[in-house]
């Protein structure tokens, strides 16, 4: 189904497409937890092409397909490529998808991984374009949450964080919209969630909006943080001002739902104060670890014979 296709956004994948991932995530998951290499992606490279920092949407990519037993080749930097020399995106994917069977991209401009897959003949993967969106981590995030709480339907979401700027929320909200979910986004007001990601969302969940959290611990199933985009700012000024405005730490891990979760697509900054990472709600270390069984899968369905 996912074959020779593009994962640009959430909404590329149709609702068997996402049941698909998450059951063959599941046979990976044996594979890695067993430490087991495959050997089906043998003939196959796969591509990174980063232009932003990364440290698990890449390595855990290049780590998939390792575990497959395939090839990767890598730009971990863009700066230590022919980018610096002047060269346009179109023309690196023209080359790029000569050299490989699949590309996986992140770039800061919104709309770079779909103008990437305007101009290659190979499948590419949105590994994130600048505030829009970053799909795999979805299926990684609604993974966990399947994995840990059983199912998706009937849970209360609350995101907390920067809903302006972060990419992994707005392609969560959109995968979000597919199941019988409640949801709270809380944020500053300068952070406050895009009304077109806003407007794309209503009518499909019952969503409730503040700039306050406590409200909402007592009935939250899964606490969503994340961290202030600070590389988005253009006014570093503003960006100081709003670091520090939220904090989760054991206080209100007391004051959640028990059996209730955190996660963070991560990196985090000083949202999550580290006394939190030895309870029993904190998800996030084991959310990233299931990034390399959802990579695997989607490589193997995209790429794969
Ligand atoms: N979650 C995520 O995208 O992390 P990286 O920026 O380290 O890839």
């Amino acid at each position: 189904m996912l074959k020779n296709r593009s994962i640009i956004s959430i909404s590329d994948l149709s609702d068997e497409d996402m049941n698909e991932v998450f059951s063959q995530a599941d046979r990976m998951l044996e594979n890695v937890n067993a430490g087991k290499k495959m050997n089906i992606m043998s003939s196959k490279i796969l591509a990174t092409l980063f232009y932003e920092p990364s440290t698990r949407t890449r390595l855990s990519f290049e780590s998939s397909m390792q575990r497959l037993g395939g090839s990767v080749i890598s730009m971990a930097d863009s700066k230590t490529s022919s980018t610096i020399k002047g060269e346009t995106l179109a023309d690196t994917i023209r080359i790029v998808e000569s050299y490989s069977d699949i590309i996986v991209i992140r770039h800061p401009l919104e709309g770079a991984a779909l103008l990437a897959s305007r101009f290659s003949s190979k499948p590419v993967i949105n590994a994130g374009d600048g505030s829009g969106e970053h799909p795999t981590q979805t299926l990684i995030d609604l993974y966990t949450v399947r994995k840990e709480l059983g199912s998706i339907d009937g849970k209360t979401v609350t995101i907390i964080g920067d809903l302006k700027y972060g990419r992994t929320v707005h392609s969560l909200l959109s995968g979000l919209s597919r199941f019988d979910v409640e949801v709270n986004l809380v944020s500053p007001e300068n952070l406050a969630i895009p009304k077109h990601v806003y407007n794309d969302v209503l009518g499909k969940l019952d969503i409730h909006v503040s700039t306050s959290l406590d409200e909402f611990l007592g009935e939250t199933d899964i606490l969503y943080v994340t961290r202030i985009q600070k590389e988005r700012f253009t006014d570093k000024n503003e960006y100081a001002k709003l670091i520090g405005s939220y904090k989760i730490t054991s206080k209100e891990v007391q004051k959640l739902k028990p059996g209730s979760i955190i996660m963070h697509p991560l990196p985090r900054v000083d949202e999550i104060s580290p006394e939190v990472d030895n309870t029993k709600a904190a998800k996030y270390f084991k959310q990233a670890y299931y990034g390399v069984p959802i990579r695997m899968a989607l490589i193997s369905m995209i790429a794969g014979d």
